[in-house]
């Protein structure tokens, strides 16, 4: 492989995450405002062909892993086609989804048969009435739903994401660690993380340690095990539970050292760093027809940018950045 994808501290670069819209059909809080957000016009959002031309090209410069995001993944029409070419593409192991899971049941089947082989589904509370205040919509069951169809459809684990936010969510946590007890699901609590547009407060952020510390005490047996190379979470298992629980300590203890990731956004921007506001347009750079070579380059001085780690996030929450929904995680 070359060395596209090194950055200048010699960090490979081999998981792409795709967000495929700005779209949403949920309003949670920590994510965009209750407005919504200004939307790209559509003849500047990526088409389906620039997509994979955009992936094939990252994918020959060695990434194995894609994710797709949003906005809302599942809200693209065109969602089984695309999956169904990525997953296609020589060098790609592993493609996954983030979803909200709200309309994801009936479309799992169609999405596994074309290549979709990991799935992380957000849910941020098990109570139905705070879900329609934190989401601003119906459909907690549904949501349920598609966790319960995506472990009888075979994954494993499937991934469970969830914001962790004072005096909202924080009461939850050992309710959601039940739901590791006979499935195969990945608890994941997340430290809540400043965005454009998402009121962030660090009064509303429960820590990593705080979060284990209050576990633990509920669940002696709670131990670490290991973390896979790159991972965003620090994981752990309940003594007797099937599945686990992890955390992703982004602003308490960030991961940056190992970062594997690079994002495409759905206007065509690369963005190097999740909290990273230099961008450049790939998409630009296709449609005046430059050939490969020099997409390459363009890709390769925007990875040699990329910044050790994050400003830590008294820092962040001052600085502008894109709102969470066009980011995608
Ligand atoms: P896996 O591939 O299953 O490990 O998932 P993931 O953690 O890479 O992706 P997911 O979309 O499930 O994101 C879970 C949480 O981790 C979200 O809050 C993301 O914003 C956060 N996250 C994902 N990638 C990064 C990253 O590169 N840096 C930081 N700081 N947070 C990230
Ligand atoms: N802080 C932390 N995680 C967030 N996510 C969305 N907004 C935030 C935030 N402000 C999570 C979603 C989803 C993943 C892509 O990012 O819950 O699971
Ligand atoms: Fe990578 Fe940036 Fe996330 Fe750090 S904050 S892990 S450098 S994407």
């Amino acid at each position: 492989v070359s060395d596209m994808l090194v950055d200048s501290f010699g960090r490979r670069h081999n998981y792409l995450r795709i967000s495929l819209t700005e779209r949403c059909n949920l309003r949670c809080h920590y994510c965009m405002p209750e407005e919504g957000v200004k939307l790209t016009p559509g003849a500047h959002l990526l088409s389906q062909d620039e997509i994979v031309a955009l992936a094939k090209v990252f994918v020959g410069g060695g990434v194995d892993k894609i994710r797709l995001t949003g906005g809302e993944p599942t809200v693209r029409a065109d969602l089984t086609d695309i999956c169904h070419r990525l997953s296609g593409l020589s060098g790609v192991k592993t493609l996954a989804m983030t979803t909200n899971g709200l309309v994801l049941e009936r479309k799992l089947p169609q999405l596994k048969q074309a290549g979709l082989n990991q799935l992380n589904i957000s849910l941020d509370t098990l109570v139905p009435a705070k879900f329609e205040l934190l989401t601003r919509r119906k459909g907690h069951d549904r949501v349920l739903d598609s966790i319960d169809a995506a472990v009888e459809l075979g994954y494993n684990p499937v991934k469970v994401n969830c914001v962790v936010m004072r005096g909202v969510n924080d009461d939850e946590l050992a309710d959601f660690a039940e739901l590791t007890r006979h499935k195969p699901i990945n608890v994941r609590f997340i430290e809540f993380m400043p965005f454009d547009g998402n009121v962030w407060s660090s009064k509303k952020l429960v820590s990593y340690a705080e979060m284990h510390s209050r576990l633990a005490q509920r669940y002696p047996s709670l131990k670490r095990h290991c973390d896979h190379p790159n991972d965003t979470a620090k994981n752990f298992h309940i003594e007797g539970y099937q599945g686990s629980v992890s955390f992703i300590s982004s602003m308490t203890q960030h991961f940056c050292g190992g970062c594997n990731r690079l994002r495409l956004m759905a206007d065509g921007n690369l963005k190097v760093c999740l909290f990273g506001t230099a961008e450049v347009s790939l998409r630009d750079a296709l449609r005046s027809g430059v050939p490969s070579d020099e997409l390459e380059q363009i890709i390769s001085l925007a990875v040699k940018r990329k910044k050790a780690a994050h400003a830590g996030m008294f820092e962040l929450a001052k600085t502008p950045n894109r709102p969470m929904v066009h980011i995608g995680g």
